[in-house]
């Protein structure tokens, strides 16, 4: 498995990406998303307030680094990375909702439902939403058959088959004791499969060959998996003013998680082995390209202490 911290030149490689990728994102979310003079100005403040205050912005560097392994530019993938940071607020903002997790912090401020109130919170959730699948049909440079295949796959990533079936799951499982494989399926739903679309939505915005696109489904399943079980351990493990987030909501909430189920140890072999397979599945020589940037963002992945 690849160590992020093994040598000092891959750190600073994958630091400098990091911030490159957080860069871009922002500017170009900040440029896209709905200002004061629109509609609702309070909808968009709300809209603008849970997508642009923080957030490490994973899975557009996922977005990003598929792209260029699958031989594109960075520019190539900057709508894809912003529609996948609007899903992934929106969901966000769902997750926190008195209905849901009823959490009162995120990224260090206060939830949206508490900065707002709860109607415009929902409404914030559905318009990061649909602003989503608007930009993927009008944003940027690409033919209409990747502008296609990117809504489909990001719709299907996130609807009734994916996110949203694994928050309904996870919701159904409160307080209840599950089976391991059970809940693996909702955190590969809940999570695992936007962070698949994440890699799919890069590598189709720099028309990678099928090869690719299935070597990054399998990195990106993988990787997705192991990291809502880090998220799940450092809920128990790390301070709020660290997460930015309320530590210990999940056991306050009695979620079903790894650490309850199986405890922290194993927990985190099974994250180790997820990297591990998550990077074995870019050593097939037919996908090509320069993975290094993947595996290291693996490596970050289970390592992470936010
Ligand atoms: C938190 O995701 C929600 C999960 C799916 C586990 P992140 O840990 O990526 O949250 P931000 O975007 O950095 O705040
Ligand atoms: C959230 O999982 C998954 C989503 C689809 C938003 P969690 O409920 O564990 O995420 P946090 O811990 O609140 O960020
Ligand atoms: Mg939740
Ligand atoms: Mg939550
Ligand atoms: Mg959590």
């Amino acid at each position: 498995m690849p160590a992020v911290t093994d040598t000092a030149t891959d750190f600073q490689d994958l630091t400098r990406f990091m911030a490159d990728c957080r860069k871009r994102v922002e500017a170009r979310m900040a440029q896209l998303l709905p200002d004061h003079a629109s509609a609702s100005p309070r909808l968009a403040d709300a809209m603008r307030y849970a997508a642009l205050g923080g957030g490490k912005r994973i899975r557009p560097m996922l977005a990003y680094a598929a792209c260029l392994l699958a031989g594109g530019r960075m520019e190539d993938a900057d709508v894809p990375a912003v529609v996948i940071e609007l899903i992934h607020a929106y969901s966000l903002v769902h997750d926190d909702l008195p209905a849901m997790d009823d959490d009162d912090l995120r990224r260090g401020q206060p939830t949206c439902h508490i900065a707002f109130d709860e109607a415009t919170a929902i409404l914030a959730g559905d318009t990061l939403h649909t602003l989503a699948f608007e930009l993927l049909s009008v944003a940027g440079d690409y033919a209409d058959t990747q502008r296609v295949n990117m809504i489909r796959k990001l719709s299907q990533a996130a609807g009734a088959d994916g996110m949203a079936a694994g928050q309904m799951q996870d919701m159904q499982a409160n307080g209840q004791a599950l089976t391991l494989a059970a809940l693996e399926e909702i955190h590969y739903l809940k999570t695992g499969r936007l962070i698949t679309a994440a890699l799919t939505l890069g590598a189709l915005a720099a028309n990678a060959d099928a090869p690719t696109r299935e070597a990054l489904r399998r990195y990106g399943d993988a990787i997705g998996l192991a990291f809502q079980i880090q998220d799940d351990i450092l809920d128990v493990t790390a301070e709020t003013a660290a997460l930015g987030k309320p530590s210990g909501s999940d056991l306050r909430h009695a979620k079903s998680t790894f650490p309850g189920l199986i405890g922290i140890d194993a927990s985190r072999t099974r994250a180790a082995q997820l990297c591990q397979q998550a990077c074995a599945s870019l050593d097939d020589p037919a996908q090509g390209g320069n993975a290094s940037l993947l595996r290291d963002l693996a490596a970050y992945i289970i390592a992470r202490t936010h």
